[in-house]
């Protein structure tokens, strides 16, 4: 199979770690999981998604890794070359395409969300002024109701993550995580230890944290199942490119526990920070845009240097998403240049447009065209419950089958180089657990009255 003769590969162990958490850490730790947390069961719902984490998300981190570094390329030679070194059929290159095209309908939304708080990171410059929460709503709906305003953030957004990937491997995507992730820490902290400051604290930790057992539904658990997927970036080819650049003597093992513990961290740090203002300030807790693009700016008008809170806050989502959306071109990206033979840099400016086109009417879906609706949903609905909802288990379900039942121990023991009892326990779960766990999902998806 045709792989590019001289790969690129990250420049140590800790550098794929990074930027895996960068593909990880997103705007799903940020604005999901801590009001998930928060109103679905505290530190029951945080332990059941730790459990999430460790039976579903993370067996499934490391086969996705270990497919991407035995086939050495995109997902699609991935997938090829790991079928044709076990004696599978070609077929199963199918599963790279889908996850290669699902990264690029997730980035078209990705990017228009992100746009909103580049907005609101301009605005929070500039002296964003809210005073009521009528105030907050109205700024909100000024935003969605301008398709320029909208499409403007993101161009420039994407713009700002195709340059990154149009850099290369090394150059581009590790230099801009090894920069924005420590960045990313560092703020993080600090907007922890103001909350403490000038926050509500006490308040905000009992809401996260107070064990509320009894608020654990089935409905809960299986959502919790749903948010391990998609905050561990599963199921897209994503961890599958970046793991074709890792190189052979790395534990996939220990790195992807580094990966999962560090989103969870980023979730719960993020939550602390953003309730302990929100509690402060009497305002509801609630969770996506509601959240952060209404709340927050309310409490951030009020407390003493707000400003500068609002500023470093909107920077450190930013910082997230962007390092997300970097991971969700490169696989496209890497296919293109290695099976297409196209030059990385027009490769990357191409598929750049390709995402562009489809955000655009991503940001006429809030206005111009809001009245267009498949199935009550919008084309941002439409591409959300189209990726999340059914992509990413879909493919993540034929990922465990494939590393699981199709590659053979063999390989798959040489390539994870695990001690005896801890690889029999992670084969056992990838087998078994793992796709029971996303059958479960997905029946909840498509049936939701059904787990209530
Ligand atoms: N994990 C990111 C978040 O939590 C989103 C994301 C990035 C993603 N890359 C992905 C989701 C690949 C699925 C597949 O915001």
């Amino acid at each position: 199979m045709s792989t590019s003769p001289a790969r690129s590969t990250w420049s140590s162990r800790w550098a794929f770690i990074l930027v895996t958490i960068g593909s990880s850490v997103g705007l799903g730790n940020i604005w999901k999981f801590p009001y998930m947390a928060g109103s679905q069961g505290g530190s029951a719902f945080v332990l059941v998604y730790l459990l999430c984490v460790l039976l579903v998300g993370l067996p499934l981190l490391m086969a996705e890794i270990m497919i991407g570094r035995r086939g050495r390329g995109n997902p699609v030679t991935a997938m090829l070359n790991t079928a044709e070194e076990t004696g599978n059929s070609a077929w199963w290159c199918v599963l790279g395409w889908v996850g290669m095209l699902g990264a690029l309908l997730i980035l078209s939304f990705y990017s228009v969300v992100s746009g909103w708080i580049m907005d609101y990171l301009y605005q929070a410059l500039t002296g964003l002024q809210v005073e009521t929460a009528e105030n907050a709503r109205q700024n909100f709906d000024t935003l969605l109701a301008s398709p320029w305003r909208l499409g403007l953030w993101h161009t420039l957004f994407l713009a700002m993550t195709v340059g990154v990937i149009a850099r290369g491997v090394v150059a581009g995507i590790e230099v801009a995580n090894k920069i924005l992730m420590p960045a990313l820490f560092l703020i993080l902290i600090l907007l922890t230890l103001w909350g403490w400051w000038a926050g509500d604290m006490h308040t905000a930790w009992h809401f996260m944290f107070d064990f509320k057992a009894e608020v654990l539904t089935p409905s809960v658990i299986l959502a919790a199942v749903g948010h391990a997927f998609f905050s561990l970036s599963l199921g897209m080819g994503a961890i599958m490119a970046y793991g074709s650049y890792l190189d052979r003597n790395s534990s996939i093992a220990n790195t992807s526990l580094w990966v999962a513990m560090a989103g969870t961290l980023v979730g719960i740090l993020a939550g602390l920070a953003i309730f302990s203002l929100t509690f402060r300030y009497g305002l509801a807790p609630s969770e996506g845009p509601g959240l952060i693009l209404q709340a927050l700016p309310l409490a951030f008008a009020h407390m003493p240097g707000g400003q500068v809170f609002a500023s470093l806050f909107f920077l450190l989502v930013l910082f997230a998403a962007w390092t997300s959306a970097i991971s969700l071109v490169e696989p496209f990206v890497a296919w293109l240049t290695e099976r297409m033979g196209i030059h990385r840099y027009a490769a990357a400016w191409g598929t750049g447009l390709i995402v562009w086109l489809l955000g655009v009417g991503v940001c006429l879906s809030f206005n111009l065209w809001s009245a267009y609706k498949l199935f009550d949903l919008d084309l941002f609905g439409v591409l959300d419950f189209l990726t999340s909802r059914i992509m990413m288990p879909l493919s993540g379900m034929a990922i465990a089958i494939y590393a699981g039942w199709k590659m053979g121990l063999p390989l798959v023991r040489e390539e994870m180089r695990l001690e005896a009892p801890m690889f029999s326990l992670w084969f056992w779960v990838l087998r078994y657990i793992v796709p029971t766990g996303i059958v479960l999902v997905f029946c909840h998806v498509l049936m939701p009255e059904m787990s209530k």
